[in-house]
């Protein structure tokens, strides 16, 4: 049964649903009908087609009643108040020593969701984790295994693998040994300089069939960390966690991650103990004009 029906009483033959679907699954039908629906099998419910129809003549059985609402124009933040929230959310790692509340969390998570993902797979899944054991141990296991990296770096014969590993220079290699051994001596002193005591950590993981999982995982925590500064959360991306899980699967096995999944994202969120009051010029766009 076809999964989209376009309803011909409704139906203007405006062209709206073929010029705006990504997939090319409308095609003009003859002289007065209906567009036809052709290769409907490669459609990836991105809904563009029942969020444009001006006729609401399309029905998409991935869409049931309910799950399309108008747009509200005109509660949309102006283009001012948008440049200050990317201008205000600073990544925040002084945290105060209380949980997060779920309810927090859930909205910040609400905002994720609606990040852009390639082929629309909405394929992110994640783990809260706020268990204060959970949480030194993913911080351990994190500053262990750059312990072991900082080690292969140190090494002039070993830091050959770590180049090929990495895909990067040596220069930027040899770059990283200085904040790897900040880390590890700030373990061995009891200091955790990777989730830097936040409350709350966010693990962002797919399967590894996704297409463009890492990107995906990156945009859906990019709405999530905005979404935390609107709502009074701190929070910090935490590359080191993402690093470490690509290689060494004890953190994996710790979350319980399934063995077809990959981790591709982490953050941290936390009330802050202090608020950034000012904001902070940037470089100038590099941009060519072509
Ligand atoms: C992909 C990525 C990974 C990052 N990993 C870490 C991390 O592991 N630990 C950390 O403290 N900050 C991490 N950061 C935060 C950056 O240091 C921070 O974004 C940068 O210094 C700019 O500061 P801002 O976020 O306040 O604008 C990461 C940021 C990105 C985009």
């Amino acid at each position: 049964m076809s999964r989209i029906t376009i309803d011909a009483a409704r139906c203007t033959r405006c062209g709206t649903c073929a010029a705006t679907c990504p997939e090319a699954i409308f095609a003009a039908g003859e002289a007065d009908a209906t567009p036809k629906i052709v290769h409907e099998s490669v459609c990836t419910s991105c809904g563009h087609c029942v969020a444009i129809c001006p006729h609401d003549a399309i029905h998409h059985s991935d869409f049931p009643e309910g799950s399309i609402r108008p747009v509200d124009h005109d509660r949309l933040p102006s283009h001012e108040q948008v440049l200050e929230l990317l201008r205000a959310r600073r990544s925040l790692r002084d945290f105060e020593d209380e949980p997060v509340e779920r309810e927090l969390l859930e909205k910040v998570l609400d905002a994720a969701r609606f990040a852009p993902t390639a082929h629309n797979t909405q394929s992110t899944e994640y783990i809260v984790i706020q268990d204060k054991a959970a949480l030194d141990q993913v911080s351990e296991l994190t500053a262990r295994y750059f312990a072991a990296i900082a080690k292969q770096i140190r090494n002039p014969l070993t830091r050959v693998f770590v180049r090929m590993m990495s895909g990067s220079t040596y220069e930027s290699v040899l770059g990283l040994l200085p904040d790897l051994e900040m880390l590890v001596e700030a373990a061995h002193e009891g200091k955790d300089l990777i989730l830097r005591g936040a409350p709350c950590l966010v693990v962002c993981h797919a399967e590894v069939s996704v297409h463009f999982p890492d990107q995906n995982a990156t945009l859906a925590l990019h709405n999530a960390t905005l979404a935390a500064e609107t709502l009074g959360l701190g929070s910090f991306h935490l590359g080191y966690i993402v690093g470490a899980c690509k290689r060494d699967k004890r953190i994996a096995r710790l979350l319980d991650i399934p063995k077809n999944h990959e981790v591709y994202g982490a953050m941290a969120f936390g009330h802050p103990k202090r608020r950034f009051t000012k904001w902070i010029e940037r470089k100038p766009p590099r941009v060519r004009w072509v």
